[in-house]
């Protein structure tokens, strides 16, 4: 189980002190399928590298599996079994494919992990990781190099960005079935709403608060007229995304 007890986060800008997460009170059970969403800038992201410990809350602590882990590192998270995909994973300019794909396991084949996450292996190994690659084709790699690495928690930001939707519907079902055989707590960040209802629960978080969480089925009917969400449907634009604003 991850706990979060009263935990905030200020980032330093210029002068003052932004207050971005406020009072994080969480539980996240084993084996459970979350799915994190809310406005941009409501503090999504800077909750997953909380959790990660790439930002250091000033406040409350974080509990794992019983363990205090507040003041662990990103390295001691890792070893613990807390994994994070990037909203934007960074690129590694001199670093090929293979080599990202090697650091993080050698357990299974390049060419395999490669493939399930629909890259053709002649086409990518050899490939540099930095500005040549797009977003879509950054996303793959990192999902690949995730999945491939034994955790306990896995928290995913917005895997859907720069994917086509063709495709993401594969790579949905590649972190289902990560979590069905895993026994891992799965934390999607998501605006999608097929990931939204299949979630086990939902998470609001808006304004460095959670505004409500519950059941997808419960959840989902009312953040379709949350007066900070509407669907993109209402909007104009592609009808599986809610926008928020
Ligand atoms: N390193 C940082 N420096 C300054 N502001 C930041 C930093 N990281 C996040 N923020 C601010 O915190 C707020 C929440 O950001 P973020 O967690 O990225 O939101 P979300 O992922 O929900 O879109 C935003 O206002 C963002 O500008
Ligand atoms: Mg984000």
């Amino acid at each position: 189980m991850l706990k979060l007890e009263s935990v905030e986060l200020q980032i330093a800008n210029g002068n003052e002190n932004v207050s971005i997460l406020k009072d994080i009170n969480l539980e996240l059970e084993d084996n459970k399928f979350y799915a994190l969403t809310g406005p941009n800038g409501g503090g999504k992201t800077s909750l997953a590298k909380v959790i990660m410990g790439i930002y250091k809350n000033n406040k409350g602590k974080i509990i794992f599996d019983g363990r205090d882990i507040t003041n662990l590192s990103i390295t001691e998270r890792a070893k613990a079994g807390i994994s994070y995909a990037f909203q934007n994973p960074p690129r590694f300019k001199g670093m090929k494919i293979k080599d990202i794909l090697r650091i993080s396991s050698d357990n299974n084949s390049l060419r395999a992990r490669l493939r399930a996450v629909g890259l053709c292996p002649q086409d990518y190994l050899d490939r540099e990781c930095d500005t040549s690659l797009s977003g879509g084709e950054m996303k793959r790699v990192e999902l690949a190099t995730v999945l491939s690495r034994p955790s306990k928690i896995v928290i995913y930001d917005e895997p859907e960005a720069g994917v086509d939707l063709w495709s993401f519907e594969n790579l949905l079902q590649l972190i289902r079935d990560h979590h069905n055989k895993s026994n891992v707590i799965s934390i999607v960040i998501t605006h999608h709403e097929r990931v939204l209802s299949l979630a086990d629960e939902i998470i609001l978080l808006a304004d460095g608060k959670i505004v409500d969480r519950g059941p997808s089925d419960k959840l989902l009917p009312l953040l379709r007229t949350d007066s900070r969400c509407c669907w993109e449907d209402n909007c104009g634009g592609n009808d599986n995304e809610i926008k928020c604003y």
